[in-house]
């Protein structure tokens, strides 16, 4: 936490910190330590920062990314720092996990995986913000969606993804060495509809074999490579490359690694900071938390400097706090990043400009995070405590270093 105290107000200077959550929620920071890595693929324009909101667009796919930075005045002016959000909550799908799903779907296009229109089953194994872009692009573009998830995440997200049309199946929350834990479980589904185990599903009408492809978002490398070609390229040219901080809450390290490794590159002495959750099941702040080390954090890990800790609480609280002075209605992780942003802010002292994401809304959390009743029933509110102060920057004041626990 020195270094970054030590940063000071040097405006050349860029930070990018992930927010996460450890057991009780925590937060890791990355710093670059070498340049970016070569993510010169055919998906680098899968996603364009100049696509014009005056033209007419091809399609769910054309209304993907491009979303808005909105400054959050009251955030700002309690910090002193410009703190700006990252609007991803307007993607059609309601989440970044748009960018990625689409990513994804036409690298496995491109790679001849899988083909429109002739049967294919996209198999997907999320806490529910990647299948519901999957299932909505599936529809787009003539594949149906399989969706493997944890039982405990909020009711609308299941319903989302039956209207969407996606097949859903719940799985109980598991450790990822349990075969039934839903990456798992996704995966072999794949194996097993390409094995033609499902009866009679392996040709369509014209004779075509039908194909399983299992994204796989925590291990998929276009996961990272939507968000360095086009989160990363958008935020800067919103920000003309100033920017101090980047904070964003890490679930397969997608954002934070695509983000921060072209950002890096084109700010002299970027640092990001980010985190991991190490027990999903613990918190009630979804989409977020790893138990494991995936392929797209590994990338971010080149970048972490540091940790601090956030609370299911504070969350709780920046996130009824900001619908209060800003009518922003957030989402648990978006909240979870605004308690790092403040943090950073505090720790960086005036003057300088942070970068965060709002991933999604709160319409997505009504029946958990947005639900008083649940949230005093797991003792993450009580009926009689007064509210914390969110804009003191910590619950609790700890900025112990987690990065050696998790790493
Ligand atoms: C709502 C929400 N917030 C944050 C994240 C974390 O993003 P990433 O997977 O890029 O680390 C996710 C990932 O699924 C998410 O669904």
């Amino acid at each position: 936490m020195d270094k970054i105290k030590s940063l000071g107000k040097t405006g050349s200077l860029a930070l990018g910190l992930i927010v996460g959550v450890l057991m009780t929620l925590s937060t890791t920071f990355l710093i670059s330590r070498r340049a970016r890595r070569d993510t010169s693929s055919k998906s680098a324009r899968l996603h364009s920062s100049e696509i014009a909101v005056n033209k007419i667009v091809n399609g769910v796919e054309g209304i993907i990314g491009n979303t808005p930075m909105i400054k959050i005045r009251s955030l700002s002016e309690a910090t002193g720092c410009e703190i700006l959000a990252k609007a991803e909550f307007l993607n059609p799908g309601g989440s970044p996990k748009d960018r990625v799903a689409l990513s994804m779907i036409q690298m496995a296009e491109e790679q001849g995986l899988i083909r429109p229109n002739t049967g294919c089953v996209i198999f997907e194994g999320t806490s529910g913000s990647t299948g519901i872009s999957i299932a909505m692009i599936a529809r787009a573009k003539g594949y149906s969606a399989w969706i493997v998830m944890p039982d405990d995440q909020a009711q609308e997200k299941y319903q989302l993804l039956e209207k969407l049309g996606a097949h859903v199946e719940k799985t109980r929350p598991a450790s990822i060495v349990d075969e039934n834990q839903y990456v798992n479980l996704a995966r072999r589904q794949a194996s097993e509809f390409n094995s033609g185990e499902e009866s009679n599903a392996d040709h369509n009408s014209d004779g075509v074999k039908r194909r399983g492809f299992f994204a796989n978002q925590f291990e998929n490398l276009s996961n990272f490579q939507a968000h360095c070609n086009g989160t990363g390229p958008e935020i800067y040219k919103q920000t003309d490359g100033k920017i101090n901080a980047f904070v964003a809450g890490a679930g397969t390290g997608g954002t934070i690694g695509g983000v921060s490794s072209y950002l890096k590159p084109l700010i002299p002495e970027l640092k990001a900071e980010g985190s991991r959750k190490r027990h999903q099941v613990d918190t009630v702040i979804e989409g977020v938390g790893l138990n494991r080390l995936t392929k797209n954090f590994d990338l971010a890990r080149e970048f972490i400097d540091d940790a601090i800790k956030v609370t299911d609480r504070e969350a709780v609280e920046m996130a009824r706090y900001l619908v209060r002075e800003e009518g922003l209605f957030i989402g648990s992780s978006s909240a979870m990043n605004c308690v790092g942003a403040v943090r950073v802010a505090r720790m960086l002292g005036p003057g300088h400009r942070i970068v965060t994401i709002l991933c999604d809304s709160g319409q997505r959390h009504l029946t958990k995070f947005w639900n008083d009743d649940y949230l005093i029933k797991h003792n993450i509110l009580q009926q009689q405590t007064p509210p914390i102060d969110v804009l003191s920057g910590s619950e609790r004041n700890d900025s112990s270093n987690d990065l050696s626990r998790i790493m």
